[in-house]
């Protein structure tokens, strides 16, 4: 069989947010494919990086009063620190705000313009007149404008489910300040994805070869057969991105560095550590490259991605392997139930990765189908295929072993064929089949098999009765090729699922004292000794799932009120009192109810000559509350915008109503109050903690 030179990416996660379970589908899959085709002897190259560009990641770095630059680099550490913690192993993880990206994305422009392919041409946008910028569909929101139903995005309803041009909202404004945005029109660049090369090209690529799987195939024909729009690459200053080289003041577009960023990645790889850089990225490669990403960004990858590669004189992707969604028992995740889990809340928990690692792989095939973590399956499919099944073989055996025969193994068990070791026999039977398994990303397969050779090899354990034999001295021989061999049947199966469970690997390793790292072609090697055994795995407690998902649980109902109003307010004021020289306990933070509030109407209160009456939206509930901030605020400009209330503040009689809560402001010792903002993505009713 001939080396193959693999260069291997993983999309790359936005540097926006948290890794969480959904991520790590696909940072596992590839992880298991690179792991198992290095223990093949193949030479693999696996290289992903955070994706940092983008007006969501430039305000909100704005508004936690840091550069983005400053955002970035913290959100890196916290991406390598939850990949390392699941064993996902790259060659290197880097990041799209890179010298080497920029300078690639500068040069597949360049190359992209001199093919024709690129056009200048005038676009209408909604712009936000406060913040001076452009607006992305997603920071705008208004009312829809087919059911007319509140604070909807601007590309889509999420009530009717209509979709739309940001243009057609009724009431728009500004996510990022309120305002009411305005049209206006500037210069973009495009990618003619509709010129007759590109689509032609674009046709024989993604139709005529194996480079996709059938369900890509037929979702890109639909694709086609709608037509397929050219492309608009850049976006106005200001923006977190790299400068087009010949425009001022116009960025490229996040998704066209992107991908680029595979090769940013590779490249700086490549210097580092003395990889021929060409044979992986120029036209012609006789390598291969292959990206592992979500159905979610096909398009980008089917179509932009070759595309550009084509165009600009590089190498094409050989495949593209795709794979679905995640659900939590069966349903979208989500923060409310708990179910949008992080890698790091995963770790912090104590849960062990490799749990994870085995249930995906259980669960993974070669489609874009879905797939489900069930909490209840999880642990019922961890404690009886990897304690139950896997580990029990070693467990059986293994104080025999050192017992009665000093940790030795039987020489004479590997001086046989395999046709005269039963165990060793089981677990050889099925290699063939795991081996393709694995290649072809049907991990599930892979798995199914392998805990059938388990269950096979548990089932003659139970005939051979070793515990028996032991206590029979004339039975002693027969005893020690018995535990060897199937001790030599456990080194096998966790070859079969060191892809899968590196770390158990290392563990096995060292206990049977194999060469590292593993290799498939050391399958037929001998091992004479086996030093104490200790644990390889433990059990999940179902009570540490329950735990996981309160960690990541958000509230939405307000805390239970059982005092009543007066006393509680009284309470309040005596606690404000004696604490304030001193710590508060968490739960008494806990009972101050902080939500995210939208202002949805603001007006003078008659008679009052501080006083505002506002009408907050709290995610479904509608307060009303009086605050003493009408010499600071014009009422109109208040409305649309989101700030930070107590929700729980027992209502309060004034002389001018009653107020049901308590917006907050800062204020100091000269004049003014600043009400407070969350950054953009915050929705009304989440709560502050
Ligand atoms: N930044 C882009 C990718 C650029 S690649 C040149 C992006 N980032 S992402 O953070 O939103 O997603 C990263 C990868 O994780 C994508 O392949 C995406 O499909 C995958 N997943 C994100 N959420 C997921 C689930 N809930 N389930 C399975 N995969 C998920 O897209
Ligand atoms: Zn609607």
């Amino acid at each position: 069989m001939s080396k193959r030179r693999i260069f291997v990416t993983s999309a790359l996660p936005y540097a926006n947010g948290a890794i969480h379970l959904g991520h790590l589908v696909e940072y596992i899959q590839t992880d298991i494919w690179v792991r198992f085709q290095r223990m093949q002897g193949h030479e693999v190259h696996y290289c992903c990086a955070d994706d940092t560009h983008g007006t969501a990641i430039m305000l909100r770095a704005e508004q936690a009063g840091i550069t983005p630059e400053a955002l970035i680099a913290r959100v890196l550490k916290e991406h390598q620190r939850d990949f390392a913690g699941f064993h996902i192993e790259f060659d290197n993880y880097y990041t799209t705000h890179s010298e080497e990206t920029r300078k690639l994305s500068e040069a597949f422009y360049r190359k992209l313009k001199a093919a024709r392919l690129m056009e200048v041409r005038p676009v209408e946008q909604l712009f936000d007149p406060l913040k001076q910028m452009f607006l992305p569909d997603r920071f705008i929101k208004g009312d829809c404008p087919k059911c007319g139903a509140k604070d909807q995005y601007g590309d889509s309803c999420e009530e009717c489910g209509a979709t739309y041009s940001p243009t057609d909202l009724k009431n728009p404004y500004s996510v990022v300040s309120g305002a009411k945005p305005v049209r206006k029109s500037s210069d973009h660049h495009f990618f003619k994805l509709s010129d007759r090369k590109c689509r032609e090209f674009l046709e024989k690529w993604t139709q005529e070869n194996e480079h996709l799987q059938r369900e890509a195939k037929n979702k890109i024909r639909e694709w086609f057969d709608q037509g397929l729009n050219d492309w608009d690459i850049s976006r106005d200053a200001p923006y977190f991105g790299f400068e087009i080289p010949d425009a001022p003041g116009k960025y490229f577009y996040v998704w066209l560095d992107a991908p680029i960023g595979y090769f940013g990645s590779f490249r700086n790889l490549a210097d580092r550590k003395k990889v021929d850089y060409d044979a992986y990225t120029r036209d012609g490669a006789k390598t291969e490259m292959i990206h592992f990403i979500g159905k979610d960004i096909l398009y980008f990858h089917a179509l932009f991605w070759p595309a550009m590669l084509k165009f600009s004189g590089h190498r094409t992707p050989s495949h593209l392997y795709v794979h679905g969604f995640l659900t939590v028992d069966g349903e979208k995740m989500s923060k409310s139930r708990g179910t949008f889990i992080t890698a790091g809340s995963y770790l912090e928990q104590g849960l062990d990765p490799e749990w994870l690692r085995y249930y995906y792989a259980a669960k993974l095939g070669p489609t874009m189908e879905d797939i489900d973590l069930s909490l209840d399956d999880f642990v019922a499919r961890v404690n009886s295929d990897l304690v139950g099944k896997y580990v029990n073989i070693v467990s059986r055996c293994a104080a025999i072993l050192t017992k009665q025969f000093g940790g030795k193994l039987s020489s004479e068990v590997f001086a046989r064929d395999n046709t005269s070791r039963p165990y060793t026999m089981i677990a050889y039977g099925s290699e063939n089949v795991i081996r393709e398994s694995l290649d072809a990303r049907e991990y599930g397969k892979a798995i199914r098999e392998i805990m059938r050779v388990c269950d096979l090899i548990n089932q003659r354990i139970d005939r051979d009765r070793p515990w028996d034999l032991a206590k029979d001295a004339s039975k002693c021989d027969y005893l020690h090729d018995m535990v060897s061999d199937c001790i030599n049947a456990f080194r096998i199966i966790t070859y079969y699922l060191a892809p899968v469970l590196p770390k158990t690997a290392d563990n096995v390793a060292a206990l049977l004292s194999l060469d590292t790292p593993l290799r498939w072609a050391d399958l037929p090697k001998a091992i004479d000794r086996i030093s104490p055994y200790k644990h390889l795995m433990t059990r999940i407690e179902p009570r540490r799932m329950r735990a996981l998902i309160d960690a990541n649980k958000e509230t939405l109902q307000p805390a239970p009120q059982s005092h009543s109003p007066q006393r509680h307010a009284h309470h309040e004021e005596h606690a404000v009192e004696t604490v304030a020289a001193n710590t508060i306990t968490i739960d008494d933070f806990n009972k101050v109810d902080l939500r995210i509030a939208r202002i949805v109407n603001a007006e003078p209160v008659e008679g009052a000559d501080k006083l505002l009456r506002l009408t907050l939206d709290l995610g479904g509930e509608t307060k009303t509350m009086l605050a003493g901030i009408k010499p600071a605020y014009d009422p109109e400009k208040l409305k649309g915008r989101l700030t930070v209330v107590v929700a729980n503040i027992a209502p309060r009689k004034m002389k001018f109503g009653v107020s049901e809560g308590m917006v907050l402001a800062a204020s100091g010792e000269g004049p003014g109050f600043y009400l407070l903002s969350p950054d953009s993505g915050a929705q009304p009713g989440m709560r502050v903690k």
